[in-house]
Parts: structure tokens; C-alpha cells; sequence
């Protein structure tokens, strides 16, 4: 048995999370639930980051203290990631003052690696980032990502000497150290980490209100993205108490867009820190609506509840962890979700698990062999990749080859020409190949996996509704 810990990138909170949200917690969630089955142990991290001018402008523009703006909106964060059937075991919130206060312990121990100096150039809010002249002149003076213009600052800021680390972080990527996933994100990275000034890592109190007092300076507060990253740390209890039985970290999920702090930044902090890196750092698409970028401001957002309320929490983890592709950018339409619905989950699975089940009853069939259940080699290779919405491929194509078993066997024929034992076998084989592709489901869909284990032990009894009616 081994200590696995999972993290996920924690959201903004100027706002309602949107179905985009959901890919890192399905993501880490099938993992952490991969690696219970296979028998490790794990601890799992969710939250929410909290800080930033972002969050503090919204606040403002709602009318509503940031104090409480925040812990409204962070609770619904929470409430989101409880309706995935997400198993986390901690749940962090940047304010908390635990982790405000393990960050500035953070920074005295960076100190080595910070100096003062003016920052004339670029910001993006939305983003929360400093931007080069480079990427000022590519795009024009406007963020591609928030269609608006770049801010101008001139500030006294600390620097964080990334060159220190270079080298190093340069070697840790190329050998997979700190394995970047998908492969080709890892170029990209070290491209970028190639161009990468000493980062600023705070703002004058004057610009920026609502964030982690910088130690020794109470006319700073800390840049957002390093008070938000030392989150992966501090929720361990770093560096009160020691955490090596949980870091470094198995892996952990981010969008491709944020790849870049956690490749880089992240694991500078670390060397500083003398802290080993993250095992793997996983970094997935993003889901569009309607072949774009969902924006407020084009009305295009999905909202995640409505997709759960529709169609139940099963069929959302269905879709999104096999139809939106583990690494690569996806696109969500009401109609391919209500034909994988319809044809996939309510067909192929639904009327498979309602098919055997009423001949099991009808026959008095037992099962038997059921107990010791091995996971194919096939799925756990994929698994053990990453490689999440492949292996959802590969069970569910033993799921449609079982229904197909079925067609070819017809064990209603045996079990009308009285072929007792044949029928008891060929039943015993089916039912234990749909229990193999049940235990592989697990991960993916918790629930409908529990209610079918629960159907094929000892008395079997069919569901009195379908497990996914058709709509
Ligand atoms: N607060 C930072 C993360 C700090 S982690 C130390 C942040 N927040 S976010 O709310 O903008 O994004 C949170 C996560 O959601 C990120 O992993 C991001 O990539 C992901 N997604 C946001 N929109 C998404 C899609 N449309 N599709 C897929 N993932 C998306 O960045």
C-alpha cells in the first residue's frame, strides 16, 4: 500500500462554477478513486482561492463586503464538488488563516531568492498575471483570453529569482522528474520556461487591497498565484508539521491554461523550499460550449447544476470523463449529452444490467467466482497513463461486447429448451464479465456502479426502474 495525494487547481470565486469546473474534479476524483481500488492510500485536496483583485473588484461591484462575498461563494464551490461525488479529504479556502499565515512562513523562507525592484509593464486581471512586452506586441495590448486590454503598472514589487532554479526545473521536466502530461504540453513548457523573467510575486497595497500581507512590509500583499499555489502545501500543515508521508504529490489535475504557473512558478517555489516536485502534473482541455469559449458575455455558459438536475450525476461523470477527452479540448452540446444519454448509457449499460438481471431472477440463477474480480491489463495501463477517457473507451467496449455475447448466446433460448446447466454457465459468464466492467466503472461512475454490484450479489433482483430511463 502506498500514500498517494491528489490535488486539484483551486477556482477563483468570482463566481458560479461552471461546467468547465468540473474537469479537473472528475479527473483527480477518478483517479483518487482508481488508486483506493488498486489498494493505495489517498489523500485528496479541493478548495478555493479566495484572494486577488479580480475577486476583490467583483465584490465591490456586487455590493457586497469581500469577506462575505468570498465564504458565500467558496460554499458553493464546496456544494458544487459534493453534487460531483467528488471523495476529497480536505477542503482549503486561501482565507483561512492557517494557510495565510503558513505563506508568509513560506516567503521568509524564500527570502534568499527575493529582492525589490520596479516592475514597469503589463498586467492582466483576469488572468491575474504579468505579461512581457513579447506577449503585449503578439497580441496587441489585449488578453485573447479575457478580450481585454492589458493594464499598465509601474510599481515597486519583490521579484522571485526564477533563474536560480532554471536549470534545474529544466532538468526535472526533461526527465520527467516531474512528468508534464500530455507529452506535447512539455515542449511548449520548456519553450516558455526558456523566455521566463524573475516572476513578481507581490503588488503595493495601493493597487492591490485583498491578499496575504507580504512579512516585513505592510505596504505589500503577496501576488495571488503564489499565496494560491502554496495551498498544495500548507493544506498538508506545512510548515508547522512535517508532510513527507503525503508529498510530494502523485499528481495533480490543472487546465492546460494554467499549466504554465504550476510548471514553472510552482516547482521554483519548491526548489527554494527544498521540497521535492510533484510526481506527475496533469493538464487537460478545456470543455467549449457550442464549438467556443464559454463567456458571460456571449451567454454561452452551461450551467452544471441543470446538467445534473436533468439527467443525474452518473450521466454528467459519464460525459465528462469519457466524451470530454482527457487531454484535449472538448465540446459540450445538449445534443451529443442527450444521445450518449439515450444511446449509450441507457442502451448499452441500462438495458444490459435489466436484461440479465431478469433472466438471473426468472432462472434462479447464482452467481459464483464473483469474489476475487481482477482488473484487465488493458484498463490499468491506460489508467496508470492518465489516459482516463481511453480506458473509459476500453470498458465501455466490453460493456457493448457483453450485450453482444448476449445476442449470439440467447440464453432465453436454453433456458426454454430446459438446458439447465448451459444456461447456468453461460449466464455465470456473462454476469461475471459485466462484474469485471463494473469494478472498472467504479472509478468513474461511483454510484451506478455500487446500485449493479449490489444487484449481482447473492439474490438477484432486477431494478424496478431503469438505471438510466431513456428521455
Ligand atoms: N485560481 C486559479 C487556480 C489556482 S491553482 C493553485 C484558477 N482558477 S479558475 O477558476 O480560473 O480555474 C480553475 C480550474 O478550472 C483550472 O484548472 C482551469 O483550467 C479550469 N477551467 C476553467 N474553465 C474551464 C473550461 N472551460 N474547461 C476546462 N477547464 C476549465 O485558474
Amino acid at each position: 500500500m502506498k500514500n498517494k495525494y491528489v490535488t486539484t487547481a483551486i477556482p477563483y470565486v468570482n463566481g458560479v462554477p461552471h461546467i468547465g469546473h468540473a474537469v479537473d474534479y472528475c479527473l483527480a476524483d477518478t483517479y483518487a478513486r482508481y488508486q483506493r481500488l488498486i489498494n493505495n492510500e489517498v489523500r485528496f485536496q479541493v478548495g478555493t482561492d479566495e484572494h486577488g483583485n479580480k475577486i476583490f473588484l467583483k465584490a465591490k461591484e456586487v455590493g457586497v463586503p469581500v469577506e462575505e462575498y468570498v465564504t458565500v461563494n467558496s460554499k458553493k464551490f464546496q456544494d458544487f464538488i459534493e453534487s460531483l461525488g467528488v471523495s476529497y479529504t480536505d477542503f482549503i479556502r486561501t482565507t483561512d488563516k492557517d494557510h495565510e499565515r503558513r505563506c508568509q512562513e513560506i516567503w521568509n523562507k524564500l527570502k534568499d531568492h527575493i529582492y525589490l525592484a520596479k516592475y514597469e509593464g503589463w498586467y492582466c486581471t483576469g488572468c491575474e498575471r504579468f505579461v512581457t512586452s513579447k506577449e503585449y506586441d503578439e497580441n496587441h495590448g489585449v488578453c485573447p483570453d479575457h478580450q481585454k486590454a492589458y493594464e499598465k503598472l509601474e510599481e515597486e514589487n519583490y521579484y522571485f529569482r526564477i533563474s536560480d532554479f532554471k536549470e534545474r526545473i529544466k532538468t526535472a521536466i526533461e526527465t520527467d522528474e516531474m512528468l508534464i502530461l500530455p507529452e506535447f504540453r512539455k515542449k511548449e513548457i520548456l519553450k516558455l520556461l526558456e523566455d521566463s523573467p524573475d516572476v513578481s510575486i507581490s503588488r503595493p497595497k495601493s493597487q492591490l487591497m485583498w491578499g496575504v500581507e507580504v512579512p516585513g512590509d505592510d505596504t505589500q500583499v503577496m501576488y495571488v498565484w503564489m499565496d494560491a499555489l502554496s495551498n498544495y502545501i500548507t493544506v498538508l500543515g506545512y510548515p508547522d508539521n512535517p508532510i513527507n508521508d503525503w508529498w510530494p504529490a502523485a499528481a495533480e489535475f490543472v487546465g492546460k491554461d494554467i499549466l504554465r504557473f504550476h510548471a514553472i512558478l510552482w516547482p521554483a517555489m519548491l526548489m527554494g523550499l527544498g521540497l521535492p516536485l510533484p510526481k506527475v502534473l496533469v493538464s487537460h482541455g478545456m470543455v467549449l460550449a457550442d464549438g467556443q469559449k464559454m463567456s458571460k458575455s456571449i451567454g454561452n455558459v452551461v450551467d452544471p447544476v441543470e446538467v445534473l438536475n436533468k439527467h443525474g450525476l452518473d450521466a454528467f461523470r459519464y460525459f465528462f470523463l469519457r466524451h470530454v477527452d482527457t487531454f484535449a479540448d472538448s465540446d459540450f452540446t445538449w445534443e451529443k449529452f442527450e444521445n450518449a444519454y439515450n444511446n449509450e448509457l441507457a442502451n448499452d449499460l441500462g438495458n444490459l444490467v435489466q436484461r440479465l438481471a431478469t433472466l438471473a431472477a426468472k432462472n434462479n440463477i447464482v452467481v459464483e467466482n464473483s469474489a476475487d474480480i481482477n482488473l484487465p491489463k488493458d484498463y490499468t495501463d491506460l489508467m496508470d497513463k492518465f489516459d482516463f477517457s481511453k480506458a473509459f473507451d476500453y470498458v465501455w467496449e466490453k460493456v457493448q461486447g457483453i450485450n453482444r455475447k448476449i445476442d449470439e448466446e440467447r440464453p432465453w433460448s436454453l433456458a426454454k429448451e430446459g438446458e439447465t446447466e448451459k444456461l447456468n454457465q453461460c449466464m455465470n459468464e456473462l454476469i461475471n464479465e459485466l462484474l469485471v466492467a463494473n469494478k472498472m466503472l467504479g472509478p468513474f461512475m461511483p454510484t451506478v456502479a455500487e446500485k449493479i454490484a449490489t444487484i449481482f450479489t447473492d439474490l438477484i433482483v432486477p431494478p424496478e426502474v431503469p438505471l438510466f430511463p431513456k428521455q
